[in-house]
């Protein structure tokens, strides 16, 4: 096989109290990207559409995931060509950078043979995000590629874990259309946090995880609460706190900031949930008199998907 096209989906990064350790997978909206092996050593950014992103493949997230993965297959020079179509808004908090660096490597260990296990290739696109943002995070590079919710336990050494997803699981996300840079929303974050800030928000992590497998919507609601980054991070975010309130009111279990924002998500259980905060995310923004967009998904369970 010379040529596939993948589908990277876009992910929900922190899942409001885990900060950098929980992500989810969605199945709207994702990238596209066909990658082909060539003949001429070495990798190759033929074409981004979409977005304006580097073509020099030292630059861009998904030129130097793969360039990982070839370092590790010890074929560096190996000739891949990767051409990106993207859906997902670089800087939008819903995992853009995650996507095409989990895209990449998906598709070239496929046209490879797959030498790797999918767990292993969230080492390779963690080395997209490093450039992205000055963080090798894996909380939206392992959902992207493992699907569902995922856990980082430990990044030292490297212990990802899959969690449930529960079947009636949706998720809604707000695009407003300003920039929030993952480098930046870090930047602002206090370095200490307090003890009791922090044995609140490790009881909401446990309870989250526990709520997952336990399919206990109630729980999940009672523990999505953020006390160490939302409160520094939602001031980049018009509306917020508005939209969080409105939202539960209109039948979501809860949310927060996705990723390093400015995107909001919630969950909610079942469909007709979710729309109804998509409609309510939609009044609450209206008058604001910033462009934004709405997305409405299941949780997506299986990665990033070759589609041809
Ligand atoms: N966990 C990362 C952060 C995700 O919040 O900075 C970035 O999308």
């Amino acid at each position: 096989m010379d040529c596939i096209k993948v589908f990277a989906p876009g992910t929900v990064a922190n899942v409001a109290c885990g900060f950098d350790v929980i992500g989810l997978a969605m199945d709207a909206p994702g990238d596209e990207m066909i990658l082909r092996r060539s003949k001429e050593p070495g990798i190759r950014i033929t074409a981004v559409h979409g977005a304006e992103l580097p073509l020099d493949p030292a630059k861009n997230v998904a030129g130097v995931a793969v360039q990982a993965l070839l370092q590790k297959y010890d074929q560096p020079d190996t000739g891949i060509e990767i051409e990106i179509f993207k859906h997902i808004h670089p800087g939008s908090g819903i995992g853009s950078s995650a996507a095409s660096s989990a895209g990449a490597v998906v598709g070239v260990n496929h046209l490879l043979g797959e030498p790797f296990t999918r767990k292993q290739l969230v080492r390779f696109a963690m080395e997209g995000e490093r450039l992205a943002s000055g963080s090798a995070h894996a909380d939206n590079v392992a959902p992207a590629i493992l699907g569902g919710f995922t856990m980082v336990r430990s990044y030292r050494p490297l212990d990802i874990i899959t969690l449930h997803s529960p079947a009636e699981l949706w998720v809604t996300v707000i695009h407003p259309q300003i920039e929030v840079k993952t480098s930046d929303a870090r930047e602002i974050l206090k370095q200490k946090v307090l003890m009791t800030d922090a044995i609140r928000q490790w009881g909401n992590v446990g309870a989250l995880v526990a709520g997952l497998f336990q399919e206990d919507y109630e729980l999940i609601s009672r523990s999505l609460e953020d006390v160490i980054v939302e409160p520094v991070r939602s001031i980049l975010i018009p509306a917020f706190h508005e939209l969080k309130i409105k939202c539960k009111e209109a039948g979501a279990l809860g949310g927060g900031i996705s990723g390093s924002g400015p995107s909001v998500f919630m969950l909610s259980k079942g469909e007709a949930n979710a729309r109804n905060v998509a409609e309510m995310m939609d009044k609450v923004y209206a008058p604001l008199g910033v462009d934004y967009k709405i997305y409405v998904s299941q949780i997506n369970t299986a990665g990033v998907k070759v589609i041809d």
